[in-house]
C-alpha cells in the first residue's frame, strides 16, 4: 500500500490497485437515487461481491456484470456495397475540412477493430474493460421513438431502393454510452441506444425524412452518470469524449443523452471546445436528424489518463490540457505561460501563487488559516480557493491556471489540477489516514504525466482527527493499511465511514513547511534556469 510503490512507474501502481480492487468513485444525488440522500463523496468499490453496499443506493459497485451488451467481440457488419474513400466515410467533412491532411477515420484508436470502416457499415468495439464504442458511416438518421440511429442504404444503392438493406436488416447493436460498464449500478442509468439498419420499408416508404440535416457526424454521449463530482465529470465524461472526437476538430454534433442545462451552462466552454455546432437533445428533440455517422460511446485510458500509444495522433494529456485552456482562455499567451500578467515580471518581483482548496463538511484542514500564514511565511501569494461556491467553472479556471502550486486534501475539486500549467506548475495532495494509494493514484499518477510537479504529504496518526476518536495504538490510527485487510469484504464500509468521510486532518506546520519549501525552492530554479536562458520545460 506503501507510496513508494509507486516508484516502480505507473503500472504498477495501476496494477496493486487494480489487484485490491476497483475504485469507484462517485457523487450520488437524490436525482440518481430513490433516497434523498445527498452525498458527495469519492467513493471505494472492492469487488468483495459480499461486501454490503454502502448505502441500499450503491448496489452494483462491484466487480463487472455480465450484460446484454458486453460481448467481448467486435465486428465490422457492412451493410451494403462498399464505397471507396472508405475508411469511415462518416468524417468526410472533416476531410475535406483538413485540405490535404491525412484521410481523417471516425475511430481514432490504433488497432481497432473499427479503424478501417467500410461506408454503410456499423461497428462496436466492445473489447475494453471499461466502455463500448460504436462507429456507423453512412446515412445515419435519428428515431426519436425508439431512440435509435437508423443507417439508411445509399441512394443509389445497386439492386434498387433498399434492396441492399434488405440482407442484413437485422443487424442490431445496443449500447449504453459511458466508461463504466463494469458498474452495474451507474450503467443501469445511462439511456440505451438501438444502431440498426434501416428495415427495407422504412427505406423505402419515406419514414424519417429528414428533419435537419447535419454535414457532420453525430457523437452520441450522455451528460448523466455520477455528473455531479467534478472528478467524474472529467474522468468518465470529457476526457473520454475528447479522447474519443479531438481528431475531428469540432467537426462532430454531440448528441446528448440526460441533457440538462445545468450541464450546458457549467460546461459550455468545453462543450464548445469539443463541438463547433449545438447540442442536440436526444432525449426530448422528436425530430429527426440526418448525419453522415456517427460514434456512440467513449473511449477510456485510465484514471484521467489519455494513453498516446493508443492514439494514431499520438496525443497526450498535455494535449487535453492545452484543449481546456484554449476553451476557457482564447487568448493565452503560450510563450509566457498563460499570459498572466504577474508571469511575465521578472522573478525579483513575483512571488509564486499557491491555492489551498478549502474543502467543507469532510477532509478538512482544521489548521487552514495557520496553513496558509505558514505558506505565506515561506514565500507565496496565497489564494484560499472555496469549493462548492457554484461558481461557474469557468471562474475556477481563471484561479487555478494562474498558480504555481496547487495545495489540498484528497478530494474531488483536485480535479481542476488539469487547469495547472504543465511544466511549470505543481500539485500538492495531503492524503488522510488510510487512502494515501488511493490519492496517489487518483490524482498524483496523472498528475505527473501531465507534466505537473507532485508532491504527497501523507498525513500521521497524530495529524488525523481519527486519532481523537480512537484510542492510542489502536489499529485504525496505528496501521491502516492493516485495519483495511482486516476488514476483508467489509473493506470499503471503513475506507468510505472512517477514512474519507468521518476525518479532518491538522497539518504539522514544521513537518508541512518542508513540502511547501520544496515546491517553493522548485518554483524559484525554475525562474531561474528561464532567466538564463536554459529554460528546458516543455512548451505548452
Ligand atoms: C498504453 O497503451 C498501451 C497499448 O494498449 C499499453 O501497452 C500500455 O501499457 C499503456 N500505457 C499505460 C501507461 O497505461
Ligand atoms: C506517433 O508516434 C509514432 C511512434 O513514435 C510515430 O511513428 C508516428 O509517426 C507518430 N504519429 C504522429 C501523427 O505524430
Ligand atoms: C470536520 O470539520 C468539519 C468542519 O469544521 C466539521 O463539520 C466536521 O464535523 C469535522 N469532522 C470530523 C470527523 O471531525
Amino acid at each position: 500500500m506503501a507510496a513508494s510503490k509507486v516508484s516502480g512507474g505507473l503500472k504498477v501502481a495501476m496494477d496493486d490497485v487494480k489487484a485490491k480492487g476497483r475504485w469507484a468513485l462517485a457523487a450520488q444525488f437524490s436525482f440518481l437515487v430513490v433516497s434523498a440522500v445527498t452525498l458527495c463523496v469519492l467513493l471505494y468499490a472492492p469487488r468483495f461481491s459480499s461486501a454490503p453496499a454502502p448505502y441500499g443506493a450503491t448496489v452494483g459497485f462491484f466487480a463487472p456484470k455480465p450484460s446484454s451488451t458486453s460481448r467481448t467481440s467486435s465486428a465490422a457488419v457492412q451493410l451494403g456495397p462498399p464505397e471507396h474513400g472508405g475508411g469511415g466515410g462518416g468524417g468526410g467533412d472533416a476531410e475535406r475540412e483538413g485540405g490535404g491532411a491525412p484521410e481523417q477515420v471516425l475511430d481514432n484508436q490504433m488497432g481497432s477493430p473499427c479503424s478501417s470502416l467500410p461506408n454503410h457499415a456499423i461497428c462496436c468495439d466492445r473489447t475494453d474493460y471499461h466502455s463500448d464504442v460504436c462507429f456507423m458511416a453512412g446515412d445515419v438518421r435519428t428515431d426519436a421513438a425508439s431512440l435509435s440511429l437508423l443507417l439508411f442504404p445509399p441512394l443509389a444503392a445497386p439492386g434498387g431502393g433498399g434492396g441492399a438493406a434488405a440482407d442484413t436488416a437485422t443487424v442490431e447493436e445496443r449500447i449504453r454510452p459511458y466508461t463504466r460498464k463494469w458498474d452495474g449500478y451507474i450503467t443501469k442509468t445511462i439511456h440505451e441506444v438501438t444502431l440498426r439498419s434501416a428495415r427495407p420499408e422504412e427505406a423505402t416508404a419515406g419514414h424519417h425524412r429528414c428533419d435537419v440535416r447535419h454535414d457532420a457526424p453525430a457523437f452520441v454521449m450522455t451528460a448523466g452518470g455520477y455528473s455531479h463530482n467534478l472528478f467524474h465529470v472529467f474522468n468518465d465524461g470529457f476526457l473520454p469524449l475528447w479522447l474519443t472526437a479531438q481528431h475531428l476538430r469540432r467537426r462532430v454534433v454531440l448528441a446528448a443523452l440526460a441533457y440538462n442545462p445545468r450541464w450546458a451552462g457549467t460546461y459550455g466552454e468545453i462543450i464548445s471546445g469539443l463541438s463547433a455546432y449545438p447540442v442536440v437533445d436526444l432525449l426530448r428533440d422528436r425530430r429527426t436528424h440526418c448525419f453522415p455517422g456517427a460514434i456512440v460511446g467513449t473511449r477510456y485510458h485510465d484514471y484521467l489518463a489519455v494513453n498516446s500509444t493508443r492514439l494514431r495522433d499520438n496525443k497526450t494529456v498535455v494535449d487535453f490540457h492545452r484543449f481546456l485552456a484554449d476553451a476557457y482562455d482564447e487568448h493565452q499567451d503560450d510563450s509566457s505561460g498563460g499570459g498572466k500578467p504577474e508571469a511575465t515580471l521578472p522573478p525579483p518581483q513575483r512571488r509564486p501563487r499557491l491555492g489551498i482548496v478549502s474543502r467543507k463538511g469532510r477532509r478538512v484542514i482544521e489548521n487552514q488559516a495557520a496553513v496558509a500564514e505558514l505558506a505565506a511565511s515561506v514565500g507565496f501569494d496565497v489564494d484560499v480557493m472555496e469549493t462548492a461556491t457554484g461558481a461557474p467553472l469557468s471562474a475556477t479556471y481563471a484561479s487555478v491556471s494562474s498558480y504555481d502550486a496547487l495545495v489540498g486534501v484528497h478530494g474531488a475539486d483536485l480535479t481542476t489540477f488539469l487547469f495547472l500549467r504543465p511544466g511549470r506548475a505543481a500539485l500538492a495532495q495531503v492524503a488522510p489516514l488510510g487512502i494515501s494509494l488511493l490519492s496517489r493514484n487518483l490524482f498524483g499518477v496523472p498528475a505527473a504525466r501531465m507534466g505537473l510537479r507532485y508532491e504527497q504529504y501523507d498525513v500521521s496518526a497524530g495529524e488525523s482527527s481519527l486519532s481523537r476518536r480512537y484510542p492510542a495504538g489502536h489499529v485504525v490510527v496505528a496501521d491502516p493499511a492493516r485495519a483495511r485487510r482486516e476488514q476483508g469484504g467489509k473493506e470499503w464500509d471503513l475506507v468510505e465511514h472512517v477514512y474519507l468521510r468521518g476525518q479532518n486532518v491538522s497539518l504539522d506546520l514544521g513537518r508541512f513547511r518542508e513540502t511547501l519549501a520544496r515546491l517553493h525552492s522548485r518554483w524559484k530554479e525554475q525562474q531561474q534556469s528561464q532567466v538564463s536562458g536554459a529554460d528546458a520545460l516543455p512548451q505548452q
